[in-house]
């Protein structure tokens, strides 16, 4: 059975890697997980293992905060050494945050196969961190696990070869569905004195909407006239507090921290409306069947659009305002993607284990590997 490093770093990662480490260890493969620290902070971190029961990681890097090269500089430099000494067969990366970057380079230049789970997003927007890192955690991974048919058709039109690409649906929503009783027995609506359907949920933490001051009131401004119809609560993310604590916020935004997994979920599912510029969020809504309105040009998961509850209002303040007096007179019919059914984690665990010839470059490892090697880009 394979030995199989699992790496998560940061909030959007928790979710994504659990249902996948379960589904491999019940078939039998040795998993180990190794985290980053790229967020440490306990409503950032230490909630989500305890609301989804991860165990603790077998190894934790420390990396912390920084500027992109300094953080996955400092992750590259601490798996390096770990991988060496543990030598496993195969390395899963999640998402597409610095650390997945971080991992998926340093695996692609030693022995084990890479496999990236939410594979073949692409929201086309270079000015995306997240962007270069998806794109370029693709480029070096063998197996290409994507959520959708859209993935599916990025990759394909970037030329990877088909037997490394596996459209194997979406593990946020095998995580979402496997814990929904849990989150509906939350009493976090009476905590924040919150009425189901009567209020609207906010997340901002992009680069692009919350590190400019001008934008950020923009989108605050925005907010407060919707507030005026629909009360607002929104758990800040740390990019985003400092910047929020200078400007204040208008009434009818109600500041509360980061909210834990199952809270967060109970929030989503008891909402009239969500506001967001996450990317995990705009899947849940979809999955929950909750109108959501992205605060973004753009995005890398346009299902959730075609086949979803969301609709994109970029962040001119005016534009935002009648979206979302659209979306509360006429709030789209609720529909989920085909795969989007709690078992993509079973389907990757099941292309990981049974192996096959994703393999793309040669290994420096005496292990026999199929001696296909090319990629054709
Ligand atoms: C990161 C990911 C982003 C993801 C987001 C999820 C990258 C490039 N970005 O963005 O894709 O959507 O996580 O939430 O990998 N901070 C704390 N406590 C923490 C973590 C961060 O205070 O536990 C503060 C620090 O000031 C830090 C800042 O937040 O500098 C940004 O953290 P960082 O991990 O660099 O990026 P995020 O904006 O969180
Ligand atoms: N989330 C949470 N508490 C919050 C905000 C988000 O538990 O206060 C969850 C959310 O349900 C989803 C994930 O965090 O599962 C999304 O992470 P985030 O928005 O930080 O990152 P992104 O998906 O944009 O990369």
């Amino acid at each position: 059975m394979p030995r199989i490093v699992c790496v998560a770093g940061a909030r959007p990662n928790y979710m994504k890697i659990k249902p996948v480490m379960d589904a491999l260890e019940r078939r039998g493969a040795e998993v180990l997980l190794v985290h980053t620290g790229q967020h440490y902070d306990p409503a950032m971190n230490d909630v989500f293992f305890a609301d989804l029961g991860i165990r603790p990681p077998d190894r934790f890097l420390g990396v912390g905060s920084g500027s992109h090269a300094e953080q996955t500089g400092r992750v590259m430099t601490a798996f390096e050494p770990l991988l060496e000494e543990v030598s496993p067969d195969i390395v899963v990366v999640v998402g597409d945050i610095n650390s997945t970057l971080a991992c998926a380079l340093v695996t692609a230049k030693a022995g084990p196969l890479l496999a990236h789970v939410e594979s073949g997003l692409r929201s086309r927007d270079w000015s995306m961190p997240e962007e270069v890192n998806r794109v370029a955690t693709d480029r070096v991974s063998d197996y290409l696990l994507a959520p959708s048919p859209d993935a599916v058709e990025n990759l394909r039109a970037e030329g990877y070869r088909e037997d490394q690409i596996h459209l194997v649906g979406n593990v946020m929503i095998d995580t979402l569905l496997a814990n929904l009783e849990r989150a509906r027995a939350s009493d976090v609506l009476d905590r924040f004195g919150l009425t189901r359907g009567e209020f609207g949920l906010v997340t901002l933490h992009r680069p692009a909407n919350v590190d400019d001051p001008e934008v950020l009131a923009g989108l605050l401004k925005a907010l407060g006239e919707i507030a005026g119809r629909c009360p607002l609560v929104l758990p800040v993310h740390p990019r985003a507090a400092g910047k929020l604590a200078e400007l204040g916020v208008p009434g009818g935004i109600q500041l509360v921290p980061p909210a834990g997994y199952l809270d967060f979920i109970a929030l989503q599912d008891a909402a009239r409306v969500v506001l967001t510029d996450s990317g995990g969020v705009q899947e849940e809504t979809t999955a929950l069947g909750v109108p959501c309105v992205t605060l973004r040009d753009n995005t890398e998961r346009p299902i959730t659009v075609e086949q979803g509850t969301n609709v994109l209002a970029g962040r001119d303040p005016a534009r935002i305002v009648a979206t979302v007096n659209g979306v509360l007179d006429a709030p789209p019919a609720p529909r989920r993607p085909e795969l989007w059914d709690g078992r993509a984690s079973e389907r990757i665990a099941e292309v990981l284990v049974r192996g096959g010839s994703s393999i793309t470059r040669p290994r420096p490892t005496d292990q026999p590997r199929p001696t296909d090697r090319t990629l054709p880009i």
